[in-house]
């Protein structure tokens, strides 16, 4: 277990800045996840932590210890790829064990170590198998399995379950939840699924241009985003965010509703209504909604159309199966669970916010 310090990281390419002055502290044994759109150096963060990617500037400090210059093995770190990089020859004992035997550990210690790994991820009646004869969820074991056995500080995932399809993801995710619970290592993961995010993370932390907009448990990016890029991050069908401007009653809203909220004077704002939060026909803050599509989920379902201001708008709806598409249906939202953002999506907080 360790705890892992971010000081003014740096990282460029030539003049291409793709980390720009992150500080971060990742706690002792958490499960922290960064998530941000393609492109924003989450990979590039996670190999500086690694030590396979060398720092430009700043610190990476692991238990107060500046290891910039360590290597992976001397950071105690182990990472797990995405495409698994598994050798192909070998067999799944031969490449669990690969590590430690270019360690030069002991024959009986590996077997230990690898017994006791394959155990944990219950893989025990594969050792003997290529990785070619394994499925992709095997495979992900095995890789996991890898570092496992070097007995590491901190796990790094690096988007591990992307290539499995959906009902794999599911599981796995449930394995790594277990696999954390049981090691208490200090893991760092890195995925563009916002479910794995939500349900694993101690910390989310939402990247993007290489910097950090938000850092925080699950439940504060949900409810508290610190501006609309967080709040649209995070939350899946994703936050409306519907034009409004204030005036001397409140917020009001193009789509019709008045929030009474006191914002000094403001024509460009928006205002962030998440999909569950509408209540089909509600009684308070109520406006029509022209519905295009009804998309049935079996426990849910959700309703896409336009608002009177002609604004795109998708709300969920529990127990309505009479709405159809062509419907028009008065939805509504309590006023303290819309948030306010400027046009430049900074948050607005008011007083009860
Ligand atoms: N070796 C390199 N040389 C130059 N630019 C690079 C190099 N490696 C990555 N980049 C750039 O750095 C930026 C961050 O890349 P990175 O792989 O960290 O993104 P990411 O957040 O992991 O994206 P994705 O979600 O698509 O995996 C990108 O713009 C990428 O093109
Ligand atoms: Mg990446």
């Amino acid at each position: 277990m360790s705890r892992i310090d971010l000081v003014d990281l740096n990282k460029s390419y030539g003049i291409f800045e793709v980390i720009s002055g992150l500080n971060l502290s990742i706690e002792d044994g958490s499960f922290t996840v960064f998530v941000g759109p393609s492109g924003c150096g989450k990979s590039t963060l996670l190999r500086m932590i690694a030590g396979l990617e060398p720092i430009t500037g700043g610190d990476v400090r692991i238990d107060g210890n500046r290891v910039n210059d360590a290597s992976p093995i001397e950071r105690g770190v182990a990472m797990v790829f995405q495409n698994y990089a598994l050798y192909p020859h070998m067999t799944v004992e031969q490449n669990i064990g690969f590590s430690l035997r270019m360690a030069k550990f002991g024959k009986t210690e590996i077997a230990e170590r690898v017994s006791e790994a394959a155990k944990t991820l219950q893989i025990t009646d594969l050792l003997k198998r290529k990785p070619a004869q394994l499925s992709g969820g095997q495979r992900q074991r095995v890789a996991i399995g890898r570092a496992i056995v070097r007995d590491p500080q901190a796990f790094l995932f690096d988007e591990p379950l992307s290539n499995l399809d959906a009902e794999l993801r599911v599981s796995m995710r449930v394995e790594i939840a277990k696999l954390h619970n049981k090691l208490g290592a200090t893991m760092i993961y890195v995925t563009h699924d916002q479910t794995e995010a939500m349900t694993l993370a101690d910390k989310i932390v939402v990247m993007r241009h290489g910097a950090i907009e938000q850092a925080g448990s699950p439940a504060v990016l949900y409810n508290d985003p610190a501006n609309m890029f967080v709040a649209g991050f995070i939350g899946s069908p994703r936050m409306n965010f519907l034009r409004a401007s204030a005036s001397a009653n409140g917020v009001v809203l193009a789509a019709g509703p008045v929030l009474p909220m006191p914002v000094s004077d403001q024509s460009d704002l928006r205002v962030g209504i998440r999909p569950e939060h509408f209540i089909v026909q509600g009684e308070s803050s109520r406006f029509d909604m022209h519905v295009d599509v009804v998309e049935y989920l079996g426990g849910t379902r959700y309703l896409y159309g336009t608002a009177p201001s002609g604004e795109e708008l998708i709300v969920e709806a529990r127990d309505l199966g009479s709405v159809r598409a062509g419907d028009s249906v008065p939805v509504g939202f309590q006023p303290d669970q819309a948030l306010v953002f400027s046009g430049t999506g900074d948050r607005i907080r008011t007083e009860r916010q």
